[in-house]
């Protein structure tokens, strides 16, 4: 493969990037390039057979899930593995056996392991699905290592600050970054999507959408079932806990804000063409009082549990309001703490029409009956995007309805053909920055925050690209 590291390396040094290209990018925070121009030596064993070398760091479940599309797709492979746990690594390997491929190489053990196999092994994509402390030092250490596509879970970043490390060192790496919104693939977001490019919606003025999903199970998970279940177990979260209430508790312990914008913003903000013509200017966030995981805890394992004692700073209901440049407003729902069925909330409203994802319901003045919903079914058949009709059979067989191989698809489409990432570290900066805004706004009361311009206003010229 061209994309090799020394051929990046040797790329950034013939541009000059280093710690003085950094330094022009006026970032708050400077992340420093260091590597030397030397590049390390790597194993190199097998890489002339043709396939795209895949590693990943972190392999809970969503790591599975994404082994299932990697190597779906014919003339891909796993070079290697890294987890800091043994139970993670024996069930991936046990999973990777199904697929009767040659078992990738382990790294394992230290948190920092990571850096060990970004040094030794080469790769042509990385995934990283670890807990959401670890993207952005995983993510800048991949793109260093000069890994040419980095696929990062969502959210891509905690901080504002770490929005700009990823796009610093995406731009001075020369490292396509992509931030692994499968939401975005869903097959309703996709027509709609193309009914918003179509014009059917008209000029749009808003957008809704969220995160509303109960995870009190997975929040309190002791690993004795796939979710905690009442009456079963006991309730844990931190180290003795299993998977993500191993550290995704924790968050809900130290923060008040949107913790997880990006399955919901994602869709919204491809189709009001963010960084792309358009943009987020600002946020003023709310959060309601925090009860459900306390009550959680004291109605399944008593007031004497533990845990009962564990003081959640996070707002039950957290709700954002965006102002983007071009005039839209969008109103963004964080609720995980609260009994109540599965929703991202989607709203897309233009001068002409609008879709309403709870209820599946869309308006197109002149085409419905006035005042009458029709069933969006019937409006996404017509408008189905085209990686989905090309790819339904295929998708059908995989994770989360098809959207996580529809993903994965046209990520290792973009690495074949040597194409920017489809979304790239400009939709994981400023998608993700509706955490730290969010947390701030809370903080002062709701007030409006601004958003950093992650492109420098290359904003103004760019033009849509996903799923184009
Ligand atoms: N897009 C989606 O639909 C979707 C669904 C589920 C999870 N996710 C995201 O995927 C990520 C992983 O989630 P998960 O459910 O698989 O979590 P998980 O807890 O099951 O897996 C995370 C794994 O990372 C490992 N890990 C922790 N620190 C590490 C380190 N320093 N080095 C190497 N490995 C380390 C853990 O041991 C664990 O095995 C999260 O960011 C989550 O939000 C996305």
């Amino acid at each position: 493969m061209e994309n090799t590291r020394r051929s990046f390396l040797k790329k950034m040094t013939a541009a000059g990037v280093g710690a003085a290209g950094l330094a022009m990018a006026g970032n708050a925070s400077a992340t420093t390039v260091t590597g030397s121009s030397e590049p390390q030596k790597k194993k190199t064993a097998g890489k002339d057979d043709g396939k795209l070398r895949f590693g990943f760091i972190g392999t809970g479940s969503r790591c599975h899930e994404h082994i299932n599309n990697v190597l779906a797709i014919p003339g891909n492979k796993i070079v290697a593995i890294c987890d800091i746990q043994q139970g993670p690594i024996d069930r991936t390997l046990k999973h990777i056996a199904k697929f009767n491929v040659d078992a990738p190489k382990v790294y394992k053990g230290g948190e920092r392991e990571f850096e060990k196999m970004l040094n030794n092994e080469e790769f042509d994509c990385v995934i990283i699905a670890s807990p959401w402390e670890w993207h952005v030092p995983m993510s800048v250490a991949a793109m260093k290592a000069g890994v040419p596509y980095v696929g990062v879970e969502v959210s891509a970043a905690n901080t504002i600050e770490e929005c700009w490390d990823l796009v610093n060192v995406s731009e001075a790496t020369g490292s396509h970054l992509n931030i692994m919104e499968n939401v975005c693939y869903r097959r309703d977001c996709m027509a709609a999507l193309n009914m918003v490019r179509e014009g059917l919606f008209g000029e749009l003025l808003h957008g809704g959408c969220g995160y509303e999903h109960d995870l009190r199970e997975v929040k309190f998970n002791d690993g004795k079932n796939y979710n905690y279940v009442p009456g079963s177990g006991d309730l844990r979260m931190g180290p003795t806990a299993f998977a993500e209430a191993q550290w995704r508790t924790q968050h809900s312990v130290t923060r008040n804000g949107d913790i997880y914008p990006t399955h919901g913003i994602g869709p919204v903000a491809n189709c009001m063409d963010i960084n792309r013509g358009n943009r987020f200017l600002s946020l003023s966030a709310m959060a309601t009082q925090s009860r459900g995981l306390h009550k959680f805890i004291v109605d399944n394992g008593g007031e004497n549990h533990p845990l009962a004692k564990v003081r959640f700073n996070l707002g039950d209901i957290v709700t954002s309001m965006i102002k983007c440049a071009n005039g839209q407003t969008i109103i963004v729902t964080h609720d995980t703490n609260s009994p109540r069925p599965y929703s991202l909330g989607f709203r897309v409203q233009g001068t002409e029409g609008l879709w309403m994802n709870d209820g599946d319901h869309v308006y197109v003045q002149g085409k419905s009956k006035p005042h009458r919903w029709d069933d969006s079914d019937e409006w996404f058949k017509k408008y189905d995007h085209k990686l989905w009709a090309q790819l339904d059979a295929q998708a059908k067989e995989a994770g989360h309805g098809g959207m996580d191989f529809i993903m994965m698809y046209d990520l290792i489409d973009a690495i074949k053909n040597k194409k920017p990432a489809p979304m790239d570290c400009y939709d994981a900066a400023a998608w993700s920055a509706i955490s730290g805004l969010s947390e701030m706004s809370i903080a002062r009361g709701g007030a409006l925050v601004d958003f950093p311009d992650f492109t420098r206003g290359q904003w103004i010229h760019r033009k849509p690209a996903f799923g184009m």
